[in-house]
């Protein structure tokens, strides 16, 4: 039987339909549904002879693949998200808002792996040469070998990069733009978006060349249109931001070769984008201490300590139904909380507004910070300031009990540093330093533990 002709793609989330209609079954979005070419591929087209593989054993691929040969940049921030830097051969994928430092920090990646010698080539669809050039010199990268091209057709970038010696590593910014003569759809779509990102995933597999894509986030915080790209490429970094304030974070979504839970913390200046290598300073660093509904969350990103103020300010309510506003945690969880210090502390907000802000700007994606979300909450209902050099951590279920939650001798270790000298735990936890004091404390009805970390 002869192919249908033509297939319609949601653009949101690219599950295929036979006929068109006004809802997407895949995912509930109206509108999104729009007429593709399924002869969206390179190569591979009807006609093409098919050539065997050979299956080869498991064992003996152990010599090549014992480590993945990696591209490191040598900022630390980055190489530490990508697990030690890019692997050849493999699409990582960067998404993130438009105007948060993609490209930027891109083009910053580029110019220090070429002073390291590697062969760059970043093929920008959305600046003309010229443009990037610029932005290049204001970064100090311009006098770098990384060789620029202003491409958005796939074929010609194929051609461009077939050409003259092979690169180590290639950035496409952005996905967006690419479009192929192969797949009969207007750019942007989901076809030609998967057609493009299929040709360079293959660029990269044939070549060893470790391929950088970038993408651009929707408002729902997903890489615009084409979901599925997610799914084809090795690794997925977001790179995430709050526009009024300077620091960036790059955080790692999916990684098939290294950890998935790692950041990289960078500043934006006039020169670019900076690491930050102790983002807890950065975090602390414009914190009120004697103000009360302020309690330090001790938590970790990856391997890596982050301290971080939580904000918390109960007011009466002027409204039938109380108001809960958060920033830069789960409202769900923050709900719980409520719930927790209701039914076992006998704390009750019923009659209160609750707002809670994570300092800074930045996102806690830990249960961790339960604990440090109540003793904010119960420090700003009593107007009361929580103790300076304490440090909060730990999780709470709904019974009201805390939880010990991992890595409770990193926490400490960063808290210490950083000049604190007590925390707030699980009593449970299984590294108690010595000197902790059982069964204390500051929220009657959860039964933590104070311990004194520094001497
Ligand atoms: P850009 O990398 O173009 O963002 P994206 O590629 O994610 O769309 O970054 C643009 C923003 O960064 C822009 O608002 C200006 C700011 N910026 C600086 O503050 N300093 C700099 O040195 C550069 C190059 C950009
Ligand atoms: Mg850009």
């Amino acid at each position: 039987m002869a192919k249908p002709k033509t297939q319609f793609v949601c653009q949101n989330c690219g599950t295929v339909h036979t006929r068109w209609a006004g809802k997407c079954d895949g995912c509930g979005e109206w509108n999104t549904i729009v007429e593709e070419d399924p002869m969206g591929g390179i190569g591979g087209g009807p006609g093409k002879a098919p050539k065997k593989g050979r299956p080869v054993a498991l064992t003996t691929l152990s010599g090549e693949t014992e480590e993945a040969p990696r591209v490191q940049t040598g900022i630390d921030e980055l190489d530490r998200v990508t697990g030690g830097g890019f692997v050849r051969g493999s699409a990582v994928l960067v998404g993130g808002d438009p105007g948060i430092g993609k490209s930027t920090l891109l083009m910053q990646a580029a110019a220090a792996l070429s002073r390291r010698g590697h062969r760059i080539i970043y093929v920008s669809g959305e600046e003309a040469v010229a443009q990037v050039r610029l932005r290049a010199q204001r970064l100090g990268a311009a006098s770098s070998d990384v060789l620029l091209a202003a491409e958005t057709n796939v074929e010609d970038i194929l051609a461009t990069l077939a050409e003259g010696k092979r690169p180590d590593l290639v950035i496409i910014d952005s996905i967006q733009t690419l479009w192929s003569d192969t797949a009969d759809s207007a750019p942007g779509t989901v076809t030609q978006v998967r057609t493009g990102v299929q040709a360079m995933i293959r660029f990269a597999k044939q070549t060893g060349a470790a391929m950088v894509l970038v993408g651009h986030v929707t408002k729902e915080g997903q890489i615009a249109g084409p979901r599925v790209v997610e799914h084809m490429v090795d690794a997925v970094l977001y790179f995430e931001g709050d526009r009024g304030h300077h620091y960036r974070i790059l955080r790692t979504v999916k990684n098939r070769f290294g950890p998935t839970d790692e950041i990289g913390v960078f500043e934006m200046s006039d020169k670019g984008l900076r690491e930050v290598s102790n983002p807890s300073e950065l975090f602390l660093g414009e914190r009120n201490a004697k103000a009360p509904g302020a309690a330090v969350f001790a938590g970790m990103e990856g391997t890596r300590p982050v301290l971080v103020e939580v904000q918390a300010l109960v007011a009466p309510t002027s409204l039938g139904t109380p108001r809960r506003a958060v920033v830069g945690w789960d409202s769900a969880r923050l709900s719980m909380i409520l719930a927790v210090l209701e039914a076992h502390c006998g704390v009750r907000l019923g009659q209160h507004d609750v707002y809670l802000n994570v300092a800074g700007g930045y996102r806690i994606s830990e249960p961790a910070a339960d604990v440090a979300v109540a003793a904010a909450l119960v420090s700003s209902l009593a107007a009361a300031p929580l103790p300076a050099e304490r440090v909060y951590f730990g999780e709470v279920s709904l019974s009201g009990a805390v939880r010990p939650v991992s890595q409770t001798a990193q926490r400490l270790k960063e808290a210490e540093k950083l000049g604190f000298s007590s925390a707030m735990l699980p009593a449970s936890s299984a590294e108690i330093p010595k000197g902790g004091r059982k069964g204390w404390s500051e929220i009657e009805g959860l039964p933590d533990l104070v311990v004194e970390i520094a001497g």
